[in-house]
């Protein structure tokens, strides 16, 4: 599907609201069936707040699927999207892994396909390829190094400086990286965003900054004013505290910084955690707008009906699969 067929098709659903009193009675049953089948609820930090609230572990993509390897349950719901759930695949082949609707998407992970990275690698021989988390389990099977949004400088940093880089599909990551890194090779950057980060760019943050002067700023790399964040905090321009971080990066140091009051530059889900893991301290979205629609996707209904049937599972294929993992194993081996 492509990039712009999935923004389409992933609208937030029209239904009418829950009442509380239904949402009590799903949440109920849910819960029930979910200890019937010994299953474990997994769900990413920008789940809406129902979701989050009644799972086992709620975490970052990678943080995820290391609780469905480390889980003694062998029944994994995953309530995140496609590609988070094949990573749990991948990572913990032996257990079954449902995710509550399948057409859950990203429209950054959808920037790449395994052809247009074999295509790419033919252009670049010898190059090592170095893939964000957020890619299908066909782009992590034909990838050197795995990385996340907390480990990519590491990643890129534990490869000889002379070796030519491919890196993908994130743009904003991938300058990031190069920036910091500054390495003798050329890093080669696809030019895949995510719509959500991308729409978060310094023009939201100088404003928010303007109205909250005191703030603490916390951004995810994938935005769009991440360069430029990091640019500014080098020459002086961006004053105070302003950290570049993932998802459970955020919530760690919302929970350990001193400061009261925080700029947070990603999908607004967090927000609901953040809240809760910091209670008493103060959390504005750098732009109220940035909601990703696929997160969206996962609702109580559909959950409570992957209960029910035990629908839809999350399969990659053996061979797939194998060649995916080491390219995890080798990120997992640095960090
Ligand atoms: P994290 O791994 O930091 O949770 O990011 C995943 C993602 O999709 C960000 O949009
Ligand atoms: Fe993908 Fe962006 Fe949604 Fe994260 S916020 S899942 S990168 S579309």
């Amino acid at each position: 599907m492509s990039n712009a067929t999935l923004i389409k098709t992933a609208t937030l659903p029209k239904t009418k609201p829950l009442t509380d009193a239904e949402k009590a009675e799903m949440t109920r049953e849910i819960l029930r069936l979910k200890e019937e089948k010994k299953a474990v609820i997994l769900a990413h930090n920008y789940q809406i707040p129902e979701i989050q609230d009644l799972a086992d572990f709620v975490g970052d993509s990678l943080g995820l699927s290391q609780q469905a390897a480390k889980t003694d349950s062998k029944l994994i719901i995953f309530c995140g999207v496609h590609f988070m759930a094949e990573t749990a695949v991948i990572i913990a082949p032996e257990k079954r892994v449902l995710i509550p609707d399948p057409n859950a998407g990203c429209s950054l992970a959808a920037t790449i396909t395994g052809d247009q990275l074999r295509q790419w690698k033919s252009e670049h021989p010898g190059a090592v390829v170095v893939s964000y988390v957020n890619t299908t389990a066909e782009v992590k099977a034909e990838t050197d190094y795995c990385c996340t949004s907390t480990n990519a400088v590491q990643i890129v940093n534990a490869i000889p400086e002379d070796q030519e880089i491919l890196f993908l599909p994130d743009m904003f990551l991938g300058a990031y990286v190069q920036r910091v890194t500054s390495r003798k090779a050329p890093i080669h950057i696809w030019s895949g965003e995510c719509h959500v980060h991308a729409g978060i760019g310094i023009a939201n943050i100088n404003k928010m900054r303007d109205e909250h002067p005191e703030a603490e700023l916390l951004v995810h790399p994938e935005c769009g004013c991440s360069t430029a964040c990091m640019y500014h905090k080098a020459t002086g321009k961006l004053k105070g505290e302003v950290h570049i971080l993932s998802t459970e990066g955020m919530i760690r140091r919302a929970r350990t910084s001193p400061a009261r009051e925080f700029i947070v530059a990603t999908e607004t889900g967090i927000l609901h955690r953040l809240k809760k893991e910091a209670p008493g301290k103060t959390f504005i979205p750098a732009n109220a707008n940035a909601v990703c629609q696929y997160m969206k996707m996962i609702t109580l209904e559909k959950l409570l009906r992957t209960m029910r049937e035990d629908v839809f599972e999350v399969r990659v294929p053996d061979e797939i699969a194998r060649k995916a993992r080491l390219s995890i194993e080798r990120m997992l081996a640095i960090v």
